[in-house]
Parts: C-alpha cells; structure tokens; sequence
C-alpha cells in the first residue's frame, strides 16, 4: 500500500533548509582566526554536493534580519532544517518560538563552540529544543548535520511534510 511518503524503503527525498543569520554572509573575511577562510558560498557548494550524494535536497536561506529568517521558517516547505542562528542563538526568543511553531526538527550548528568564548554566548535560546548540535567544527559541522538528518530520515524518524500552498505548507 502506497504512503504518503512513499512507504518504507520508498521515501521521497528529504528537503532540508539550510538557515543562516547575521553575519554569516562576512564569512570567508570574518575573524577568519574563529570563523575559519570558507565562505559561505563554499559552504553551500560542498553541502549541496554531499546533499546530492545522499539523495536529499536542500535549500539555502541566509538574513541578516530576525524577522527574515522567521517569515522563511514560516514557508514550512521542508521537512528538516539546519540552523546557524548567529549572535539570534544567544538572544532570540522569537526565532526560537518560530523553530517550534513549525514543527520541524533542527539541527543547530556553529562553526566555533560558544560556549568557550565570551560568557554572553553561553545564554542559547536553541540548544534545549535542537534535535542534535554540532558545534566547534567549522564547516565540516554543517556536513555532519546533514549526515544526522539523512540517518534520521532513512530510519523514519522525521516526517514527511506535505507541500501545500494553500495551507502555507502545513
Ligand atoms: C556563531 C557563534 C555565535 O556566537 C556568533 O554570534 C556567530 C557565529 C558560529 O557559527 O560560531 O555569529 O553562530
């Protein structure tokens, strides 16, 4: 009998979103000692690419404005996401309850591990309802978030979401 993912071992691809905020796109020239040289075009390429090996796709989206990243979340075109919520990571409540409104699990990444630096950063308004975190890796966090959810995915634990317009996609 067919599902409305296809039934096991017939899943459809996963959609991912990947979900950047503020500052992120300085990366490449941004305090390349904490941040690392990659840009996040390059990023994405090599995200893209893995993505493509694991038979998921993935979208991008990255804002320097809190209310950005929160109307994109609000699409729901995805079944998953990956969120570098930047410095909104230490103070946004509101990105938080929009991550929960959505009912989409999230991977929460870093490229540095606040939690060693300034005291500030250790206030994080995402960790508690991320379903994973990778943190301190660079870039190679974000590949690895992708790989959590893949595994995810083919284990059945993350729903398959409709893509309804009308129902803005929930
Ligand atoms: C960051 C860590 C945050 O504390 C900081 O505000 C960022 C980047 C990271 O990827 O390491 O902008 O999210």
């Amino acid at each position: 009998m067919s599902t409305p993912d296809g039934g096991a071992g017939a899943r459809r691809p996963l959609r991912v979103l990947v979900l950047n905020g503020p500052n992120l796109d300085l990366l490449g020239t941004r305090e390349p000692e904490i941040y690392g040289r990659e840009t996040l075009d390059e990023i994405g390429s090599g995200l893209a690419a893995r993505a493509a090996e694991l038979g998921m796709s993935v979208a991008f989206f990255q804002s320097n404005h809190e209310g950005a990243l929160i109307d994109r979340l609000h699409r729901r075109d995805f079944d998953a996401a990956i969120v570098n919520a930047a410095g909104l990571t230490h103070t946004s409540v509101s990105l938080r309850d929009a991550l929960l409104a959505v009912e989409r699990p999230f991977v929460e990444v870093h490229l540095s591990d606040p939690a060693t630096r300034e005291p500030f950063r250790r206030v994080n308004f995402l960790e508690d309802v991320a379903i994973a975190r990778f943190v301190g890796l660079r870039a190679r966090g974000y590949t690895l978030a992708l790989e959590e959810l893949a595994t995810r995915w083919a284990a059945g634990l993350i729903p398959a979401r409709a893509v309804d317009p009308e129902t803005n996609g929930g």
